[in-house]
């Protein structure tokens, strides 16, 4: 034993060790969530909780089921790739009750610019314009179809006059 003679405030040292980690233990039981680690490295009730959140988007098919005429139009123009819920925001609660909820015609002056107006980061491809300048004032459905925006040989089915299907 005489290896061990001196060796008392090692114990005391590795005590106190094991002291910290049992706090350690209680603490952690309190203040991690109960069902952590449920199914992996989170919460478990977390996916109960995210699946509660009611659905803001119905998705463009949902839209184009109804409003084939509008689709018919936008996959024949320019904005065959731009989802209608990029442009009329989120609209599950209009697609789920058509009757009751009527969504309103977006701004473009706003809309439209969001997307189009001319800055040193877009690709050089994209089609820019300054709105100001371009449309002096007048609104962007005046003379382009939302749903068909070109204006000339591959303008589609689009009508160019506003509100046109
Ligand atoms: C179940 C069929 C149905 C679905 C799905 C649906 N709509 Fe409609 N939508 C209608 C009907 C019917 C009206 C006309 C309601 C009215 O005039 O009050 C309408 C009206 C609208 C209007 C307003 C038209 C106006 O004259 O102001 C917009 C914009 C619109 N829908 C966009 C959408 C978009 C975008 C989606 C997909 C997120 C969608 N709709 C999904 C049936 C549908
Ligand atoms: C969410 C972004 C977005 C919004 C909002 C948007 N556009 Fe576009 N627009 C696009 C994309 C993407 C294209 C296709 C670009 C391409 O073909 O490379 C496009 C193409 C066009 C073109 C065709 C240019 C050409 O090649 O001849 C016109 C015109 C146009 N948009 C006008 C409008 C108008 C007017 C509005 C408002 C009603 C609008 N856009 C709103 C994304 C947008
Ligand atoms: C007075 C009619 C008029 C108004 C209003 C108008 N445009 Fe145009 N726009 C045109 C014409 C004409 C063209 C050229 C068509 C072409 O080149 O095929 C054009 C072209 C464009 C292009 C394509 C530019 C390119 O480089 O290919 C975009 C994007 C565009 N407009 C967006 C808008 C936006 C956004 C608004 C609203 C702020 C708007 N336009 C308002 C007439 C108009
Ligand atoms: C690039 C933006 C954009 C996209 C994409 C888009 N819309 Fe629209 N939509 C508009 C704007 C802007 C108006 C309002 C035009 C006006 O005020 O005259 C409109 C109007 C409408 C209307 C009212 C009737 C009419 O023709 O004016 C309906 C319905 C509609 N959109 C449905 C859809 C559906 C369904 C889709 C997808 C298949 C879609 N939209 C995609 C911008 C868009």
């Amino acid at each position: 034993m005489s290896g061990l003679k001196d060796a008392a405030h090692l114990f005391r040292f590795a005590g106190l060790f094991v002291i910290a980690f049992l706090v350690f233990l209680l603490i952690r039981g309190h203040v991690v969530p109960k069902t952590f680690g449920e199914y992996g490295h989170y919460r478990g009730a977390a996916i109960a909780g995210v699946a509660a959140h009611p659905v803001q988007f119905a998705g463009h098919q949902a839209c184009e089921a109804c409003h084939t005429d509008i689709a018919d139009t936008k996959t024949k123009g320019k904005h065959a790739h731009v989802n209608c819920e990029a442009c009329h925001g989120a609209l599950a609660v209009h697609s789920d009750d058509p009757a009751s909820v009527t969504p309103a015609k977006p701004d473009t002056a706003v809309l439209c610019a969001r997307c189009h107006t001319a800055s040193a980061a877009k690709p050089k491809g994209f089609p820019q314009v300054d709105p100001a300048d371009h449309s002096g004032g007048v609104p962007c459905q005046t003379c382009h179809n939302p749903h068909s925006p070109a204006i000339g040989a591959d303008a589609g089915t689009g009508n160019a006059a506003g509100g046109a299907k």
